[in-house]
């Protein structure tokens, strides 16, 4: 049946849904609050870019090392509530795991009854900490280990990096990670953040909006596409076989995870820190294959379909050289993202309207009842 392109026919594209002061995508630039991604991460901790998506501004010596603490303090998930949790099956897929217990922290939270500002930066601040404990946890509970609290002085990604390994990390996987955990923190309407506003605007709870967002985030065709990459390159095996194998993925017209973008036609801002990383860390580790075999993915992706690689494509590689289970990529999306997620939810309620749009009725028209002897 043919029917005529609509707004969401077309994926929303382009569509201006709300007015928001913390993140922008402009003429191909990211930034966060005004400061160009490319300057946070090069210059800044993860720690300053979470406290400028809540309060607006850099922080201070100060500042800083309170909201770090409050993290680290609000990052102990509750003994009640792992009672609960650890009953969830270890072997489901980890994006519903984590779901299912970013739900169920709602129950154990002390302000769970509180839907005003000052508790919902503190449920903020809270899921800031406890969604890396939560995701650090599943993975050592799966190995018969028992889930680690964040240390209070270290950085949340010391801290997640210590939480999954149960040893000190080292200054060169902490400092990547950290870039990786600012590249990834906001975006703008994302779809993810969209669904979390949406739930936001109708004054449900700061919990049902980042579980909102976190099932929205699954989806391989938005935060699930990390993890696809890396399943990519683990069939591929190795730098020689690339180029014959994307190849005949693209004759296949598979759809190649990592690559295109909704809003960026010239690039994503974050590839190529991502690909530094990769490079970097590949070299350190003595062990290039990953590397390598997605530069030449990507070359032929670019030739072949002038698609260009979006923050997925190098963040797999980089996760892995981190050594960080291929399964637990997306839930690593979620421990950045819900930086962004909880700051997008505050600044929707602090201005809030029902976000209802409409659709255009495209069925049958005129229908009469038949009664259903006689269908
Ligand atoms: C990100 C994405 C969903 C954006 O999608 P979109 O704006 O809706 O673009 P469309 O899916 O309409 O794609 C437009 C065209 O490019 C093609 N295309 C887009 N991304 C592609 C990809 N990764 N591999 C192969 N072809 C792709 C589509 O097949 C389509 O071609 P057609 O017009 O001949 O049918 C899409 O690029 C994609 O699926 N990428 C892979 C998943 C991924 O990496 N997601 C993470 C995003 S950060």
């Amino acid at each position: 049946m043919a029917t005529p392109a609509t707004a969401a026919d077309a994926g929303l594209e382009d569509i201006i849904a709300t007015g928001t002061t913390i993140c922008s995508i402009e003429d191909g630039v990211l930034a966060y609050r005004g400061f160009n991604i490319d300057e946070l991460a090069e210059k800044a901790g993860f720690g300053e870019v979470t406290y400028l998506l809540f309060y607006g501004s850099l922080p201070t010596k100060a500042q800083l090392s309170d909201l770090e603490g409050r993290i680290a303090e609000g990052g102990k998930v509750p003994a009640e509530a792992w009672k609960l949790i650890r009953q969830f099956p270890l072997k489901s897929n980890p994006m519903e795991w984590l779901r299912t217990a970013v739900s169920a922290l709602s129950f154990f939270d002390p302000d769970t009854k509180d839907n005003g500002a000052e508790a919902n930066l503190r449920k903020a601040i809270r899921l800031t900490g406890q969604i890396p404990t939560l995701v650090a946890g599943f993975d050592r509970l799966r190995k018969g280990q028992e889930p680690l609290d964040p240390k209070a002085g270290q950085s949340q990604a010391w801290n997640f990096l210590y939480q999954l390994t149960g040893k000190e990390p080292d200054a060169t996987s902490v400092k990547t990670f950290d870039v990786c955990l600012i590249l990834h923190a906001d975006h703008e309407l994302n779809a993810s953040t969209f669904s979390g506003r949406v739930t936001a605007a109708t004054l449900s709870d700061m919990h049902s909006a980042v579980t909102s967002a976190i099932g929205t985030l699954k989806g391989p065709l938005h935060g699930g596409a990390n993890e696809q990459v890396m399943v990519m390159l683990e069939k591929v095996g190795d730098a020689a076989k690339a180029e014959g194998w994307i190849r005949d993925a693209l004759a296949r017209k598979d759809r190649i995870m990592g690559f295109g973008h909704r809003v960026y036609k010239n690039g994503d801002p974050r590839a190529k820190h991502l690909m530094r990383l990769s490079e970097a860390l590949g070299k350190l580790k003595g062990e290039t294959k990953w590397y390598e075999m997605s530069r030449v993915i990507d070359g032929v992706v670019q030739k072949e379909k002038k698609l260009l690689p979006n923050v997925d494509f190098y963040s797999a590689s980089t996760y892995h050289y981190l050594g960080i289970p291929t399964d637990i990529f997306t839930p690593i999306f979620a421990c950045s993202r819900v930086t962004g997620w909880t700051a997008h939810i505050m600044e929707q309620l602090a201005h809030n309207r029902l976000l209802r749009p409409r659709a255009e009725y495209q069925g049958a028209r005129d229908q009469h009842y038949v009664p259903i002897e006689k269908r």
